[in-house]
C-alpha cells in the first residue's frame, strides 16, 4: 500500500488535538516564482498546509515534528495539468469509443486519476466528460474514497450540432444521436451552462472551432458565432465560472477571445490578432505540443481515423512554431496536455518539448504551477511551496532546472499533506 497517512501518526492520546507537523527536507527545492534552486531546503507542514519553507537552517520546527529527508532529491510544488480527459484512454480512439458505456468510462477515470496523481500532478482540469462522470470523480477524490488529483471539472462540453465538442459524428442519421452538450443559439447555450452548473461543474468548456479527432470537423472552421459565444461566456461569468474554449483556427480563437473566454485550448493557428487579444485580456493559452508525437506515432494502431491523422499532420508542426511565437510575445502560457488522447501518467513529457520550443525550464515549470493556479483562481493555495499554500509537494532525483525531463520520473508525491508515493529504497 503506497498511500500512508504520514501526518496522522502523532500522539492521539493528547487531550487537545496535537499540532500534526512534518519537516520535509531534501538536497534542494525549486522556487518556481524566482526560478532559483534553494540548496539544503525544507518545508514545514502542519495539518496539510505549508507553514514555512526555505533553507533548512532557517526553519524552526516544533520539537515533536516528524521528519522526512529525501537525500539526493529536489522538492517542487505539485504539478497542474490544465487539460486532461480522465475518462478517456489512449487505446480507445475513433469507432472504439462507441463500445464504451458511461459507466466503463467512469471506471477509466478512477484508474487514470491514480496514475495522474502518482506522476506528480496533484491538481488537474478535466475538460469534458459525459454523464457528469467528472463531477463524481472529483467528489470521490475529495471525499478520500479514491486517490487522484484535485479535480476542476467542466461536465459535458458545450458546442454546436455536429461540432467538435459534441463528439457525435461517428453514427449515421438513423441512430438519431445527439451529444450531451449540444446547444445551438445563444439561449440554448445559456441553458446548457445553467444545466452544467446545476449538476456540479467548476468551469465551462466549449468549442469555437472544429478539431483533429472529431469526425467531419475542420480545424480551421469556426464553431459558434460570436453572439453565441458571448451569451455562453456572459452566462458562465455571471455565475462566477470561467470558460475554456477549444480552438485551433485563428478565426475561432479570435471569436472566443472577443467573447471573453479565459483560456484557449490548443491555439494551434493563433495569429497576431489572437496574440494581441490574449495579452490585452490576460487570457491564457494551453498549447498541447506533445500530443502530436503520440497521434502520429501510435494513433493509427489506437484507432484514430485516417482523416484525423491527416488533420494532425496539418496542425502539429504549425502549433509548435506558434507556441514559440506566442510565448515570445509574452502571452500567459498554462500547461495543458490533452492526456487521455495519449496515456495518462505521461503528462510531464510536454515539459521538455516546451523548452525545445522556446521556454526556459523555469518558465515551463511556472506554466504548470503558478500560471495554472492563477488560471484556476487558486493562486493563493496552489502552485507554490510557500507559507499558507496547500502541501502539494513532489520530488525528483537531481536538478530539474538543469534537466527538465527528470519530471518524467517523479519519485515522491504528497497531496494536502498526505504522502502517496515515496522513493523506492
Ligand atoms: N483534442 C484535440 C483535437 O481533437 C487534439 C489535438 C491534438 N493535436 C495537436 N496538435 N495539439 O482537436
Amino acid at each position: 500500500m503506497l498511500a500512508l497517512l504520514a501526518l496522522a501518526a502523532s500522539t492521539a492520546a493528547a487531550a487537545t488535538p496535537p499540532e500534526r507537523s512534518l519537516l520535509l527536507s531534501a538536497d534542494a527545492m525549486v522556487d518556481v516564482t524566482s526560478g532559483e534552486l534553494v540548496q539544503d531546503a525544507a518545508v514545514l507542514i502542519v495539518d496539510g498546509k505549508i507553514v514555512a519553507s526555505g533553507p533548512r537552517a532557517s526553519i524552526t520546527a516544533p520539537e515533536d515534528s516528524e521528519t522526512l529527508h529525501l537525500a539526493g532529491h529536489t522538492l517542487l510544488p505539485g504539478l497542474i495539468d490544465m487539460h486532461v480527459h480522465l475518462t478517456s484512454r489512449a487505446d480507445q480512439h475513433g469507432y472504439r469509443q462507441l463500445a464504451l458505456s458511461d459507466e466503463r468510462k467512469t471506471i477509466n477515470g478512477v484508474v487514470n486519476a491514480r496514475r495522474t496523481l502518482l506522476a506528480g500532478f496533484t491538481s488537474v482540469r478535466n475538460l469534458g466528460a459525459d454523464a457528469y462522470a467528472d463531477v463524481a470523480l472529483r467528489d470521490a477524490i475529495a471525499d478520500g474514497d479514491i486517490p487522484g488529483p484535485r479535480l476542476f471539472v467542466s461536465g459535458p462540453p458545450i458546442g454546436i450540432t455536429g461540432g467538435h465538442c459534441s463528439d457525435e459524428n461517428l453514427l449515421p442519421a438513423q441512430f438519431q444521436h445527439t451529444g450531451e452538450g449540444v446547444a445551438d443559439g445563444p439561449w440554448a447555450a445559456r441553458a446548457k451552462v445553467r444545466q452544467n452548473i446545476k449538476y456540479g461543474a467548476d468551469l465551462i468548456k466549449t468549442c469555437s472551432t472544429g478539431g483533429v479527432l472529431s469526425r467531419g470537423t475542420k480545424v480551421g472552421a469556426p464553431q459558434y458565432t460570436l453572439e453565441e459565444l458571448q451569451a455562453l461566456v456572459e452566462e458562465a461569468h455571471s455565475h462566477g465560472l470561467r470558460v475554456a474554449s477549444h480552438a485551433h483556427g485563428a478565426e475561432g480563437i479570435n471569436n472566443a477571445l472577443r467573447a471573453g473566454v479565459d483560456t484557449i485550448e490548443h491555439a494551434s493557428f493563433i495569429d497576431e490578432e489572437g496574440i494581441r487579444l490574449a495579452r490585452k485580456q490576460g487570457a491564457a493559452l494551453a498549447m498541447d505540443i506533445y500530443v502530436t508525437e503520440y497521434i502520429l506515432g501510435e494513433g493509427e494502431a489506437a484507432g484514430i481515423l485516417p482523416e484525423s491523422l491527416d488533420k494532425e499532420r496539418a496542425t502539429g508542426t504549425v502549433q509548435r512554431e506558434n507556441f514559440r511565437n506566442a510565448h515570445r510575445a509574452g502571452v500567459t502560457m498554462i500547461y495543458g496536455t490533452d492526456a487521455g488522447v495519449y496515456p495518462h501518467g505521461e503528462n510531464a513529457r510536454q515539459l521538455s518539448r516546451m523548452t525545445q520550443f522556446g521556454m526556459s525550464p523555469a518558465e515551463a515549470l511556472r506554466s504548470a504551477t503558478v500560471n495554472a493556479a492563477r488560471a484556476l483562481g487558486r493562486e493563493e493555495q496552489l502552485g507554490q511551496l510557500a507559507p499558507g499554500f496547500l502541501a502539494d509537494i513532489i520530488a525528483v532525483a537531481g536538478n530539474p532546472l538543469e534537466d527538465i525531463a527528470t519530471l518524467e520520473n517523479v519519485r515522491f508525491v504528497m497531496q494536502g499533506g498526505v504522502i502517496h508515493k515515496e522513493p523506492q529504497a
